[in-house]
């Protein structure tokens, strides 16, 4: 039987899930489908339990039901239960298994660009403290990053994922972000600030020594205010858009048997239909 994939979500068509999915599938000749579903949080666990027998292997979750596939999973991993959420599940025995593969896919897009990223010594600045921040903190802590500091408008979003993590996390004021510049090996921006239809993240790279690295998980624009700073300054930078592709890889491997790789073919296939769209 054709083996079936898909991604939920509510709304859904902005997801270019089935793009990345349908080019590995045609890449490696598979005999599999991977389609969007649009399902609201009431029908989603309905729609969960209903799948095997439909032959799906697993499936995509994206906003708003990463917390609640989180919740109806019958098994969860390390990073799923760390981030609190989960974007890849897949069927097994009956059971519903979760991961969250935002975290891998952070650190192989900084792995794939900007080699020897973690090496440095220095700390790493944390911009924003949604979802994203959650994964990309677990991501920066599995790479032992000791001195992270976290700065968000709200800061009380940002004390409360301080302390999920317990230490480590050094929580700063938003207005003080400037002042952390100085000393760092990595500069990651969370937020939503600098997206299309958004202002910039107000961050002056100055201070920055010549061998950090900063890294924007907007890419819509491709290259942000931040990053275009970042490059003028002759700092290393790297787009978000390799997050975006590299979360995926784990996912196909799981329900399709093959590891996909994140190719130049697959990034502007992703780039041409952003245009379009
Ligand atoms: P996601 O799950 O994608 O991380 P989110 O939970 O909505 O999305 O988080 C968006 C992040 O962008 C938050 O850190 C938010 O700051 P607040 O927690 O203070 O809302 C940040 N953000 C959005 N607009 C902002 C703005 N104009 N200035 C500063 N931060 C902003």
């Amino acid at each position: 039987m054709t083996a079936r994939a898909c991604v939920i979500g509510w709304p859904i068509g902005h997801s270019r899930s089935p793009l990345i999915h349908g080019h590995w599938l045609g890449r490696h000749e598979i005999d599999g489908s991977y389609t969007k579903h649009e399902v609201t949080p009431e029908d989603l666990e309905e729609f969960l339990t209903k799948m095997p027998e439909q032959g799906f292997v697993g499936a995509n979750v994206t906003v708003p039901h990463k917390e609640q596939a989180l919740a109806l999973a019958d098994h969860a991993d390390e990073a799923a239960r760390a981030i609190g959420a989960a974007n890849t599940l897949w069927f097994e025995d009956g059971k519903i298994h979760a991961s969250n593969t935002d975290a891998y896919g952070f650190l192989r897009n900084l792995d794939q660009e900007a080699p020897g990223w973690d090496q440095s010594s220095g700390s790493a600045l944390v911009l924003g403290a949604g979802g994203a921040a959650r994964a990309v903190l677990f991501g920066l802590l599995t790479r032992g990053f000791d001195d992270i500091r976290l700065a968000n408008r709200t800061r009380e979003r940002a004390d409360e994922l301080a302390s999920h993590f317990g230490g480590g996390i050094a929580v700063v004021d938003w207005e003080a972000r400037n002042d952390h510049v100085e000393g760092c090996a990595l500069i990651v921006n969370t937020t939503s600030l600098g997206m299309t239809g958004a202002p910039p993240l107000d961050l002056d790279l100055a201070n920055a020594g010549s061998c950090t690295v900063v890294t924007d998980l907007v890419y819509v624009p491709l290259e942000t205010p931040l990053l275009a700073q970042a490059r003028a300054r002759g700092l290393r930078v790297v787009d978000g858009l390799g997050m975006l592709l590299h979360q995926a890889e784990p996912g196909f491997e799981r329900w399709f048997g093959v590891r996909p790789e994140v190719t130049d073919d697959l990034r502007q296939l992703i780039i041409d239909d952003l245009s379009e769209t």
